[in-house]
């Protein structure tokens, strides 16, 4: 594998030869676990969702990317606009590190509108001659012909004291006419934490309102990509959380990213709140950002991915991917993530089957697919566990788990082909509210996504197995289960440049 030493990391787009792109894209391009229906890099690697917003009838998605190789290098925002949020057209980069202040990274943030303009606020990372960090937040103004203006010295400068320069990811967002960007912190004592920000116009001047006061005072070392927003007449903080050990079936994965609900006064910053929840039960989740859509839908995209970990795509010169985008709503004190409904615009050759499942591993035919949504409806479940294996070939399967009693739905990758690592352990669980009475499963060419009882509990994860896994089996441990099964095959999605 490359060894990348810190000046190939920090190359630019433009150090690079067309041949060496050339090479890498093809190099790309050979991979046979391209997506099919999500946004992920041309070449490089893609991290968190950016400048999420809908924008004079068009959506905009930037994301992380480092084009020149799959590690985390000198970072860009490559852009995507979307009439409708699944299907994309490829923009390219919209912001680049050009400046001093972002001299190692245009780093995460988010998009907003004031008085009609688009704009957007990111941190900027840049590294002084002892490679010691200093993160400053910048505003960028977009021109009706799509040209960025970085609006320069940075608005916020520097972190406030008591604060270590692990300082970024603003979230920008608009209430009562005031502005404020919420920004994920570490105080120097090391703990991490979300402070704010308020304004009164995009290009300042940005007061330091103060840190928002939580029950989480010693929750891990650090907090990324923090967001607000109400959902239901309730206040919802997400953030991610670096620096959390794992404890029993929760916090499995390196970091986590997670919400707590409750109500956060503006006038005294303090947020009364329940338990931090994971947002995602799967392997590969984080860092998610949401905005809402063209009729006030709060929609969620996230990295399907996560930091210091090694890929199978990795030597192919490409890593990770986007979540679909899942709408946010609070029914019953439950924070459920739905596919979003325009999804269904992907459909197209629907088939349907109903029947029961016992202990007999019983292949369905004829389906068979690597990029498809499956609903499984459960119309009578007398089984003591349900298995359902996807992408399944002779060898592989990854197998998805449903004890009744417990209600406890299991994920579990041991037999799905190459595996990221480090991770922990091959299999991931949470148990449902609710008995299962619904799968609504995404699969795409190496990744799935699992939204239970209509959105009560979400697992993505990336797999990477063989073209021949295709098949999709059903069993049960003992007795028997009477099921209907819809699978739709998936037209288009991806970017069409
Ligand atoms: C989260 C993160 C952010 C940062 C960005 C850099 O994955 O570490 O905190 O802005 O990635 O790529």
């Amino acid at each position: 594998m490359t060894q990348w030493s810190r000046e190939m990391r920090y190359r630019k787009l433009e150090d690079a030869t067309q041949a060496e792109i050339k090479e890498l894209t093809e190099k790309v391009q050979a991979s046979s676990y391209r997506q099919q229906y999500h946004i992920q890099p041309s070449t490089g690697l893609l991290n968190d969702p950016n400048g999420l917003i809908y924008f004079n009838g068009q959506y905009h998605i930037s994301h992380q990317w480092f084009p020149l190789g799959a590690v985390h290098g000198l970072k860009y925002w490559d852009h995507y606009t979307s009439r409708n949020l699944v299907n994309y057209k490829h923009e390219g980069v919209v912001l680049e590190p050009d400046t001093q202040h972002d001299s190692h990274g245009v780093y995460s943030g988010s998009a907003f509108e004031f008085e009609g303009v688009l704009y957007y606020m990111y941190t900027g990372n840049h590294r002084d001659q002892n490679w010691e960090r200093k993160s400053s937040q910048i505003v960028v103004k977009v021109k009706d012909n799509g040209q960025v203006e970085k609006l320069l010295p940075p608005a916020i400068a520097e972190p406030p004291i008591g604060y270590t320069q692990h300082f970024r990811d603003p979230k920008v967002f608009i209430k009562e006419g005031k502005l404020y960007a919420l920004i994920g912190a570490q105080r120097t004592d090391e703990t991490g934490c979300a402070v704010l920000y308020e304004a009164t116009r995009p290009e300042g001047p940005w007061h330091f309102k103060g840190e928002i006061q939580t029950a989480l005072t010693n929750f891990g070392y650090m907090w990324e990509c923090p967001d607000y927003f109400q959902l239901n007449g309730k206040d919802v903080l997400v953030f991610s959380p670096q620096g959390i050990a794992s404890e029993g079936a929760r916090y499995k994965n390196i970091f986590q990213s997670g919400y707590i609900i409750g109500e956060l006064n503006f006038d005294t910053l303090e947020m009364t709140h329940g338990d931090f929840i994971e947002l995602d039960n799967g392997f590969d989740f984080y860092a998610p950002q949401t905005l809402t859509d063209e009729v006030g839908r709060r929609v969620m995209i996230g990295w399907m991915g996560l930091p210091d970990t090694e890929y199978p795509t990795d030597k192919e010169g490409w890593a990770h991917c986007l979540t679909l985008p899942r709408t946010l709503v609070i029914e019953n004190d439950i924070l459920k993530q739905k596919p979003h409904m325009h999804l269904r615009q992907l459909r197209m050759n629907k088939e349907t089957a109903l029947g029961y499942a016992n202990k007999f591993l019983k292949q369905l035919h004829p389906y068979e697919g690597q990029q498809y949504e499956l609903v499984i409806d459960i119309l009578d479940n007398e089984a003591s566990a349900i298995e359902f294996h996807l992408r399944a070939s002779k060898n592989e399967a990854t197998v998805i788990r449903y004890e009744t009693e417990t209600q406890k739905l299991i994920l579990d990758r041991f037999d799905s082909g190459a595996l990221p690592s480090p991770v922990e352990g091959t299999s991931r669980q949470t148990v449902l509210h609710t008995p299962l009475r619904q799968l609504r499963i995404f699969i795409d060419t190496s990744s799935i996504e699992i939204f239970c009882n209509e959105g009560e509990r979400v697992l993505s994860s990336r797999i990477f197995p063989q073209k021949n896994a295709n098949k999709i089996k059903v069993s049960t441990d003992s007795g028997q289960v009477y099921l209907q099964m819809t699978k739709y095959d998936i037209q288009g999605g991806n970017a069409d440049e």
